[in-house]
């Protein structure tokens, strides 16, 4: 399979995000090598276009572009001339014109992914566009789920939290219905919005939620995102909808707990929770550089074989 963009897992087939998991498997198998090196982006170049914060995104792809032997070039908003008024568009194609093949854009506007891949010639990854989506951290997600569980068909995964604003949660919902989980949503009904056409349960009751959960992806409140007061207060949030030691009293002992970060410490999650056994939020992390490498890697249309780089 070559991918042209990934703009959002909307529009994606199922065979093509299970491509994407298999391909991430011998990427991740080079992760315990003394050498996690494969030159299958070598002379290409791949640029990191980020107009929103990230830490986990942007390093990420640093990383898994680097481990792949291409040229990096980090760009920084707040340094360039989108400060002089230059518009998005003409920053990428400037940047394009030193020859960049792979542009992963994160932006604050939802669609700006879309626009820029018609705008330029580079193969775009979304890194988050907006409210809209954030594909490859739902990849991550299901790799890991797929991981631990096995399979992602038949299991029960519950999205806690602020639905309303989230691009993981938009593309978690549509990549998770596709693979055949059970998804249910958990918030308070201002956090979450209508999804048209999509087989998705509510619930607002968090203890409810959590009994036959085999996975709970915890979202950030993100009160940067927030014109209007959708709950009384940050402690009548935590109070019913925060996944505390108490209410984990509810859920199946090998529940796989989840958050793509940053975390709200004690907001959303208590920082036991987050640190306990069922927690994979680190391995999360791991994950995302190997799916990252595997995205990069059926972009580049490199003819260097899978079965090669696990023998490397
Ligand atoms: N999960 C995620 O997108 O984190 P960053 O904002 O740190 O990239």
């Amino acid at each position: 399979m070559k991918l042209t963009h990934l703009l959002g897992l909307e529009n994606m087939s199922k065979t093509e995000i299970e491509t994407i998991l298999d391909t991430a498997r011998p990427f991740k198998n080079l992760f315990t090598r003394s050498v996690k090196k494969v030159p299958v982006l070598r002379g290409k170049t791949v640029v990191n276009l980020f107009f929103e914060p990230s830490t986990r995104t942007r390093t990420s792809f640093e990383l898994a572009a680097k481990r792949l032997e291409a040229d990096v070039i980090n760009f920084v908003a707040a340094t360039s001339s989108l400060s002089k008024g230059e518009t998005v568009a003409d920053t990428a194609e400037t940047i394009e014109a030193m020859s960049s093949d792979i542009i992963v854009m994160r932006h604050s506007q939802s669609g700006s992914a879309s626009l820029l891949s018609k705008a330029v010639k580079s193969n775009i990854i979304n890194g988050g566009d907006g409210m809209h989506e954030h594909p490859t951290q739902a990849l991550l997600d299901f790799f890991t789920m797929r991981d631990k569980k096995g399979k992602i068909e038949g299991l029960n995964v519950v999205i806690l939290g602020d639905i309303l604003h989230s691009r993981v949660a938009r593309s978690n919902i549509y990549g998770l219905l596709k693979l055949g989980a059970k998804v249910t949503l958990c918030a308070p009904p201002t956090l979450i919005p209508k999804f048209h056409g999509l087989n998705v349960n509510i619930e607002y009751d968090l203890k409810k939620a959590l009994v036959d959960a085999d996975v709970i992806n915890v979202l950030r409140i993100q009160q940067e995102r927030m014109e209007n007061s959708y709950f009384p207060s940050l402690r009548e949030y935590t109070r019913f909808f925060g996944l505390t030691e108490e209410k984990m009293k509810h859920a199946k002992k090998d529940i796989l707990i989840m958050h793509p970060g940053p975390m709200n410490r004690d907001v959303e999650i208590d920082h036991t929770v987050a640190n306990s056994p069922n927690s994979v939020i680190n391995e999360q992390v791991t994950n995302g550089v190997a799916v990252r490498m595997a995205v990069l890697y059926l972009m580049s249309g490199s003819d260097m074989r899978l079965d090669k780089i696990d023998a490397n």
